[in-house]
């Protein structure tokens, strides 16, 4: 089913615009102004149908402006929103992001019915490895560690000794208290990952397809033409990383950015990234080399909305895959904890 064909738009009532006149302002910062009297009657709609589901909105820092600012409820990293689901107090969650993310909060939060707005928003991390493959590892590799990036389906992390993220991939890695480790999938994070312990990293080659398209030169093209600073994610290759004043995860980012307070800086990342970092620090300017998540870029207001009234894609994942998982996330949460931003 099309969710936007059976979603008409909803109509553009008196009043709208004083009512939301705060977000507008935000909003006008990061989107042309045409666009946004077309977002608010969404927004309206979804914040009036929330309140009649009791739902929460949770959204990734990699949604758009609209999505981000006009109706989420919870911001984050991927787990940071994972934890924000299984703490908050509504039974029903609609996770803006992309699949795994879903999966991940379903994990945590089995008892609340998770929905994604779209679910065929995946992931090229999480598509480049299965569970027979990480079987196929451990069979290469007797007795080494298997340690999983949050990128992953349910069942890769099934079958796995530990998850990790961007932000506590090295404390998880080295928590296992081996020589060698096999890290899986994204191989450019392996790598710098790898740069940063003695732990011997056996890799993968999966790669995040927004963020293996930035190039050295442009790094380099983009400090020297802006003066600006590069914040890059662990998911670029290790010569735009050598580029970089800071190496981050999502929330790393926001921390590094508060702490220095560059005049400019360049975000070597997915592109909303900057958008919603630039609400919260007014006084630096944000450029931003335009790389879009296809898949989380599939997430918009008229799915929302779509999801919310028929209550349609709900996450669930079989029961013996599942408490494998739950295991996986629980272990990378008793090592390191996150914060939401
Ligand atoms: P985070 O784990 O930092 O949210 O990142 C997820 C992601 O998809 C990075 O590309
Ligand atoms: Fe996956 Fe890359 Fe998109 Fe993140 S930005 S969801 S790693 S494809």
């Amino acid at each position: 089913m099309n969710d936007t064909d059976t979603c008409p738009a909803p109509h553009w009532r008196p009043g709208l615009e004083e009512e939301y006149a705060a977000l507008t302002d935000r909003l006008e910062s990061m989107l042309p102004c045409l666009e946004i009297p077309l977002h608010l009657p969404w927004i309206d709609a979804i914040q009036q149908l929330k309140r009649q589901r009791g739902a929460v909105i949770m959204a990734h820092s990699y949604q758009s402006p609209e999505i981000f600012h006009g109706v989420a409820d919870i911001t984050g990293d991927s787990l940071a929103l994972a934890q924000a689901a299984a703490d908050c107090d509504s039974d029903l969650i609609v996770l803006c992001g992309v699949h795994f993310m879903a999966e991940s909060a379903k994990l945590l939060a089995p008892q609340k019915r998770v929905l994604i707005p779209d679910r065929e928003a995946g992931c090229s991390l999480a598509t480049s490895i299965n569970a027979a493959d990480v079987r196929g590892l451990r069979e290469r590799h007797p007795g080494v560690p298997v340690v999983s990036y949050v990128n992953t389906s349910a069942e890769v992390k099934a079958e796995s000794d530990a998850c990790c993220t961007s932000a506590n991939a090295v404390q998880v890695v080295e928590a296992m208290g081996a020589e060698k480790v096999i890290f899986l999938p994204d191989r450019y994070l392996g790598q710098w990952v790898a740069t940063q312990t003695q732990v011997e990293l056996v890799l993968w080659n999966g790669t995040c397809e927004v963020h293996e398209t930035f190039t050295a030169s442009q790094a380099r093209h983009t400090r020297e033409q802006f003066n600006a600073k590069l914040v890059a994610h662990p998911e670029c290759a290790p010569d735009v990383l050598a580029e970089a004043d800071f190496v981050g995860s999502t929330t790393a980012m926001g921390h590094w950015l508060e702490r220095e307070r560059p005049e400019r800086v360049a975000m070597i990342t997915e592109c909303s990234m900057a958008d919603n970092l630039r609400n919260r620090f007014p006084q630096i300017e944000f450029i931003k080399p335009c790389n879009l998540c296809p898949h989380m870029k599939r997430i918009t207001l008229p799915k929302i909305y779509a999801c919310l009234r028929d209550l349609r894609h709900e996450v669930s994942i079989a029961p013996a895959v599942a408490a494998r998982a739950r295991a996986s996330l629980e272990r990378m949460l008793a090592i390191g904890r996150h914060e939401t931003i």
